[in-house]
Order: C-alpha cells, then structure tokens, then sequence
C-alpha cells in the first residue's frame, strides 16, 4: 500500500494504491517492478522469494526531524525547553566530543530507527565533527539514505559543545565534501537554532547555503513560547523568529524547520514561497509542553508537512506512535487526520519534504528499495482489532493508534532486509 499522490488531510482514498498479493521484484537495491502475484511468479524462477503474505507492505518510513545524541536524553522529567536543553540535553552532547561514544550511539540509534520501520531520517549530530563521522559511517554500512549535520553554537552554550563562527565553517566545510552525496549520505548545514549563534555564525552559514546549494539545512522554529520571547531579545530588528532565518540567507528549497508551532500567517507563506518546509513533532511537542501544531493552517498555506519523532524531546522512534500523537493534537483542534493523510506524512509527504520523492518514498520501478511490512497481527490487541474490518486504510489506522515496532516485521533498506522480527504467534 502506498500513496501515488498527497491525499489532503482528509483522505482522498484514490491518492492511495493498495494491491492485494502482489509482489515487488528488486534489482540492484531499486525496485524493478510491482504487479500482481500471478502475474509475474512464472517468470521468477531462479529468484529468492520473501513471502509477507498477511502483511502490508509499505514505502520505508522518513523521520524530518531526530538527534542522534539524544537517545540518553529521552525521556527525561519536568522541564520544558530552555530548562531542558542546560539541564538535560547538553550534558549528554558534551560527551560526544569521544568518537567512542558517538560510534557506540550511532549503531543504537540507528537500529533503533530500523526495528521501527524508519530507512531515511534527517538528523542532528552535536558540535563535534567526529559525532557526523560516526552516524555517517554507520549509515553507509547499514546502506541507509541519511541527511545529517553538526550543529552550529558559538554562543549560549557550555564550554565544550561550542565553536567560533570560524572554526565552526571549516569544520563544516571539511563535512560537507567529506560526506554529501558519498553513498546515500546527505548533508545538512545545521545551525541549533537563532539563539546558540551569533549574527556572524548565521550569516556565514547562510553564505555557506548559498555556495552550497544541494546541501539541506535544519533548524528549529517557534517551538516554545520563552524561546520565542528570548530570540526576539537577541534579535530585536527582525519582523519574526522566522524572519531571523530568512534575513540571512537559510530559508529556502531544502531547509527543514521543526516545530513551526507559534508561525503567523505571513511566516507560513513565506515558507511556502521560499520552499522551506515543516517538521510536526507531536511526541516531543505534547511532552515538552510546547504546544499544539496546527497541521490545517499549514496545509493551506502551501507549507510541505512531513513528520518528525524529535527524540530526545520526542518519546518514541515510531513512525506509528507519533502518527498516534497526531492525531490526538489535530483532535483537540477539531480536526481528524485521516489514515490515507497519515501514511502521506510518514512515506511520500516526507520524501517531498525532503526534495527525494524522485528516490523514495513510494515503491515504484526506479526508486530506491526502501520498504518496510507491517503486521496487522502483531499484537492480540491489534490482531482483534483488525479481525473488525479488511479495508487497508482502516487497518493501517488501527497499526497507527496501537501499532509500535512490535507491528515492523521487516525493513529493507536499498534492498537488503536490515531487520526481520521474530514474532509470536496470536491465534
Ligand atoms: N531547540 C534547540 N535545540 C533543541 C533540541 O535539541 N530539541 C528541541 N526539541 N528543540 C530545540
Ligand atoms: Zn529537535
């Protein structure tokens, strides 16, 4: 099942494929084609099946919006942002600076990413250099699709995760011939967010976008309302906290903003206008108490959603969970996020995001082999749940709302399956 197109919020059902038995043939880590089952089995003699039969299979996940040193931050009690970020998350990032360490997180993190169904995620590193070597190398080594940067501070930061304005451009200069375009890596310049950089740093890594140009950028915006009070301080001239980004030179094609909670009007069409695109982080969102993303204004406004777990702030690498959290925040707006939408945030609206959709996203003959099957029967709560109904959409809704890495029996990533869950069985 998959979408051909962006469904709307509320679901066009016909934006959606869904074909029973069918089976996608894989060469050379791209899908060669999808067709029914009795169509092609003939002429699949001497090749190795994978038989999925009673799963749904699905485009890989893509998460926007995740730190990578964040996974001993997760989970972490009674703070909102700023509290949380001197009280909780620096401590743990200063301790990237061992590139140990950081290989040790990298793996953790990114098998956690694949035992939750995720095959391209856009990703924060730390200060350090050696924090991108690491997720990078593991990525390769999996054949993951990754966009990843080190995060930029020259100011308001702790001795230890800060650089100048000028050792932070080299460092990031050195990453992005090390690293962009190298195997499925991707880079992305990085700036934390407006208040841990000085005008000099963010004017030179938006000098740096320009020279740059099929390099991403990402960056937090309008997540927290003492954020929001303390960048107006810092940057008094500007019209808004978005307008800081765009005044110098990081809002455009390819730049990634999470949260984009407190937007008004003109930031949402301004973005729209520039093609820089939003990250909904509802997890991380609902636990730090930011506040709630008002996905139907964005969507007017032209704005690109995808999705983001934002783990440490977020509380869980599921696609699924945080489609559950979701779609509890556009309720409490009065609004329901339908399934069809759902499966557009999570697979092609993030690969449009994300300016990939010509690479994944959906399972189509020429795209990178990233799909993922999930188990309508993986839990006996789920099991009871989808025995109610066969439509796809109304099981993927189920998987959405109860659903969890316990329902991601298997992920291919470039055409190698990375991960293969050992299941129970229910009756
Ligand atoms: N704003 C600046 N840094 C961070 C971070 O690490 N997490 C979140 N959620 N917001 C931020
Ligand atoms: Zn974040």
């Amino acid at each position: 099942m998959q979408c051909l197109r962006d469904p709307g919020l509320s679901g066009d059902a016909s934006a959606i494929e869904f074909l029973q038995d069918a089976i996608a043939v894989v060469r050379n880590g791209k899908i060669d084609r999808v067709a029914a089952a009795d169509s092609i089995l003939a002429e699949l003699q001497d090749v190795p099946i994978h038989d999925y039969r009673g799963m749904l299979l699905l485009p890989g996940f893509i998460d926007t919006h995740v730190h990578f040193p964040q996974v001993d931050v997760i989970a972490s009690y009674g703070s909102q942002l700023l509290e949380w970020l001197e009280k909780f998350t620096f401590p743990e990032e200063r301790k990237f600076a061992d590139p140990t360490h950081a290989a040790e997180t990298a793996d953790f993190f990114l098998d956690r990413l694949i035992e939750n169904g995720t095959t391209t995620a856009s990703v924060f590193c730390t200060v350090h250099p050696q924090s991108v070597d690491a997720l990078f190398t593991a990525s390769e080594a999996r054949g993951l699709r990754m966009i990843a940067g080190k995060c930029l501070m020259d100011r308001n930061a702790p001795d230890g995760l800060r650089d100048s304005a000028q050792s932070g451009i080299r460092e990031l200069i050195g990453l992005i011939e090390r690293w962009h375009g190298h195997a499925r890596s991707l880079y992305a310049i990085t700036p934390r967010f407006a208040a841990t950089s000085t005008p000099e740093q963010m004017r030179a890594m938006g000098q740096l976008a320009m020279r740059f140009p099929t390099t991403y950028v990402q960056s937090h915006v309008a997540e927290n309302t003492a954020e929001i009070e303390w960048i107006a301080k810092l940057y008094p001239e500007h019209r808004s906290y978005l307008d800081v980004y765009d005044h110098y030179g990081l809002l455009r094609d390819k730049s990634i903003y999470a949260h984009c909670i407190y937007l008004d009007d003109a930031d949402r069409a301004r973005m729209t206008a520039a093609g820089a695109t939003p990250s909904f982080c509802p997890t991380s969102n609902l636990f730090i108490g930011s506040g709630l993303y008002n996905l139907q204004q964005a969507i007017s406004a032209g704005n690109r959603v995808s999705l983001g777990s934002d783990v440490g702030g977020g509380t869980s690498y599921s696609m699924l969970r945080t489609l559950a959290e979701a779609y509890k925040v556009q309720q409490l707006q009065g609004v329901s996020l339908s399934p069809a939408y759902g499966l557009y945030l999570a697979t092609l609206g993030g690969a449009k995001a994300l300016s990939l959709e010509d690479r994944i996203g959906s399972i189509q003959a020429g795209k990178e082999a990233d799909f993922i099957l999930l188990d309508p029967k993986a839990t006996p709560l789920l099991a009871r749940r989808t025995a109610r109904s066969d439509d796809p959409l109304d099981r993927f809704f189920a998987l959405m709302m109860l659903g969890d890495d316990r329902a991601i029996s298997a992920t291919y990533a470039n055409g190698v399956c990375l991960h293969r869950r050992v299941t129970t069985v229910v009756a």
